[in-house]
Parts: C-alpha cells; sequence; structure tokens
C-alpha cells in the first residue's frame, strides 16, 4: 500500500477517452481514431528486411549506447539533414523516446542533486511532466506566447535557479508550432547563462516546413532528442536516439548501460536502415499534406479552425466564434463525425479550449468521418454531450 502522500498514478490520459471511443465506434463503419498519435502507415521495406536480417544475429546482448552502425546512422542522418558535423560517439540509442523522457530527469538529478526543478512547455506532451515528477522533481509549467513557444522570459529567478532541466518540442506536439535556428539560439543562450541543460524533443521535425535543431546552437549543455516513431512509422519497434553535449551524453550512456536499458538488436538495425534513408520519409510526408489540406478545410466549414503551427503531423483546433471546452468538441466530434480527437486538457489547462487532431487515418477514413459530419446539422457544439 501507498504511504500517506506516497505517489499514486494518475489516469493514463488516453484512457480518459474510452467513453468518447465507445460512442465514436457506435457509428456504421466504426471509429475514425485521430486520437493516439499512433502511426498506421506502413513499415518502411528498409527497416523491415533490415530486422529481418539481424534476427539470426539476436542471439547475444545488443550493446546499450546503440550498435555502432546506429551511431553511424543517426549522426549521418543529423549531419546530412541539419548540415552538421557531430561525432557518432556523441549519440546514445534509446527504448523509444517516452522512455528517455521519462528517465531523464532521475539521472539528471542523480548527477546533479542541487537543483530539483523540471521546466517544460505549458501546453505540451504530458511525460515532459511525469519525468519530473517521476524523479521526485518540481514539475512546472511554462507559459507558451502566441507562437506556442515557451515564454522564457515569464520563467522566475527562483524557478531558473532551481532548474535541472528545461525541455522543448518543436515541432510541438499538440499544437504543431516550429522552430528555427534563431528560436534555439536564444533558448541556448538563456539556459546556458543560468546553468541548465536543455533537451530539445525533435521527433517531429522531418513534418515541418523547414527543419532545425537546437544543435545548430551548439552542443554545451544541451541534447536533442529524435525517435524513428513517426519519421518511419516505426512507433512498434521501440528505439530512438539522443545526441550533443559529449559528457553528457557519455554519462547517459554510462548510466543507462547499468540500468540495462537496451533496444533490441533487431530494432536497433531496423532504425539505422531506417536512418540512412530518406525516400520513405517523402512519402509519408506527403501523405501527411494531404490529410491535412484535407481535414483543415472540411472542419473549417463546420467552424473548427486550426490555430497551431505549419507542422504536418496534427491539428490544433479550436472554435471560431465561442470560448468552447475542448472535451464538448470532443464529444461533438466523437457523436456526429465518429471522429475520435483529444482535448486540449490532455496536454495542459492552458489547452482546454482547443482540440488535437493526430494526422493518422488514412484519407478515406478521414473523408468517411466528414461526410457523416456533412449528412448531419450543421456544427454547433452545444448540446453535443
Ligand atoms: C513529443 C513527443 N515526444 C516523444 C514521443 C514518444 O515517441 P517514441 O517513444 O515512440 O519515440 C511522442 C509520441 O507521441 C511525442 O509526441
Amino acid at each position: 500500500m501507498a504511504g500517506s502522500g506516497g505517489f499514486v498514478p494518475p489516469p493514463y490520459p488516453y484512457e480518459r477517452l474510452d467513453a468518447l471511443k465507445r460512442l465514436a465506434d457506435s457509428l456504421p463503419g466504426g471509429v475514425v481514431d485521430c486520437s493516439i498519435g499512433t502511426p498506421v502507415d506502413p513499415v518502411p521495406e528498409v527497416a523491415r528486411q533490415a530486422a529481418l536480417d539481424a534476427l539470426d544475429r539476436a542471439n547475444g546482448y545488443p550493446p546499450s549506447a546503440g550498435s555502432a552502425a546506429l551511431r553511424d546512422a543517426a549522426a549521418g542522418w543529423m549531419n546530412r539533414t541539419f548540415g552538421l558535423t557531430i561525432d557518432a560517439g556523441d549519440v546514445g540509442a534509446c527504448v523509444g523516446t517516452k522512455e528517455f523522457v521519462a528517465a531523464l530527469p532521475h539521472v539528471l538529478r542523480l548527477r546533479n542533486p542541487e537543483r530539483d526543478t523540471v521546466l517544460y512547455p505549458a501546453v505540451a506532451y504530458p511525460t515532459y511532466e511525469m519525468g519530473g515528477v517521476l524523479a521526485g522533481c518540481r514539475a512546472i509549467p511554462v507559459p507558451l506566447d502566441a507562437a506556442w513557444h515557451p515564454d522564457l522570459d515569464a520563467v522566475s529567478d527562483g524557478d531558473a535557479e532551481r532548474a535541472l532541466l528545461l525541455w522543448v518540442n518543436e515541432p510541438g506536439n499538440p499544437t504543431s508550432s516550429t522552430a528555427d535556428d534563431a528560436f534555439y539560439a536564444r533558448v541556448t543562450a538563456w539556459a546556458r547563462a543560468r546553468g541548465i541543460t536543455v533537451a530539445s524533443d525533435e521527433c517531429y521535425v522531418e513534418y515541418a516546413p523547414d527543419r532545425s535543431t537546437i544543435l545548430s546552437s551548439g552542443s554545451e549543455g544541451v541534447l536533442a532528442v529524435h525517435s524513428v516513431s513517426k519519421r518511419s512509422n516505426l512507433a512498434g519497434m521501440r528505439v530512438g536516439f539522443y545526441a550533443g553535449d559529449p559528457d553528457l551524453v557519455s554519462y547517459l550512456v554510462e548510466t543507462r548501460k547499468h540500468a540495462g536499458l537496451m533496444a533490441p538488436s533487431p530494432v536497433q538495425a531496423a532504425a539505422a536502415a531506417a536512418l540512412a534513408d530518406d525516400a520513405h520519409v517523402d512519402v509519408q510526408r506527403a501523405r501527411y499534406a494531404d490529410r491535412r489540406a484535407f481535414l483543415i478545410d472540411a472542419l473549417a466549414a463546420h467552424g473548427l479552425v486550426h490555430d497551431g503551427g505549419a507542422a504536418t503531423f496534427y491539428l490544433w483546433l479550436r472554435g471560431r466564434d465561442s470560448a468552447d471546452d475542448g472535451w464538448e468538441i470532443a464529444a461533438g466530434l466523437a457523436h456526429r463525425a465518429g471522429l475520435l480527437v483529444s482535448p486540449g486538457d490532455l496536454y495542459g489547462v492552458a489547452g482546454a479550449d482547443h482540440v488535437r487532431v493526430a494526422l493518422v487515418q488514412p484519407r478515406e477514413r478521414l473523408e468517411l468521418a466528414m461526410s457523416r459530419l456533412n449528412e448531419g446539422a450543421s456544427w454547433t457544439t452545444s448540446g453535443s454531450r
């Protein structure tokens, strides 16, 4: 039994959608599930073949740091994508980046017990906050500005002095905000002046119109965190990587080795092959762009406006005229369109008047949802619960 005041896991965010999912699924043709950002498009052939080829070599333990092939491929992808010259030795593998996001504050705090605070964007992927909580840290949201970027001027001096880690996430989940090199220059200057490590979660970078990384501002005190889950439709494989400050990467590689964190070797082989190939990403980018264009127009006709950024994996929608509640919008879409979306408060109270749509359904499923909506009464969220 938990002691008084001990940690009690909160409900998992997406499990709060179960009732809406049943409602949406009761429509003929079933639910069109755009809630969780889990890819539905095919595993790239290069990755599939590499995993199969590596199965016969899965008798031994894989390197926790990542195989030489994976670290080379990760550095090679970053160097050709962002015009960098990072070394494969300054890259470490993780067992999917969610694992890394959740674990990072704990190991950083062991290294620097003087600091106890994790800063994260106020509307964000929930695991930034949870990683702080799991480390016994204070998790403090940073308010966002009009571009959905963290407003670092709003961080109090007291919180900055105690901050161990600042998370940034561009392109942003859930807002699809995007960032350029100038944004990262500002963030790193602010954090370096205060001795705060910055971890930049860049897992959607392939779906930004202009790709940029925090490592464009140098690697001192900085990590870029990347996943092949979205880039290469490999979310079921569980593999990603981090790269940046050589001392920090080396500390993390050594610590994580002791913790037994190892991506399986066929998975590492698949990720290495995927990172060496850009052609499948071009195909995937076109799929998301097409879905985005279709759905923005179709939902705008029903009074729902995308008011996030230009990245193509998520839509971030609010009602046109009113201060609607995200749960009401989500209930209306589930009821009338069989479309399951995520109410914005899953990502922070500051997002409570929005919903997030993950563009992870084929075009024909999105068309089905929109045809249901078009056949029904014109969109209004009142009375939709
Ligand atoms: C912002 C962000 N970071 C990290 C992840 C985790 O990705 P994975 O653990 O599959 O690498 C996700 C998944 O949705 C995400 O949205």
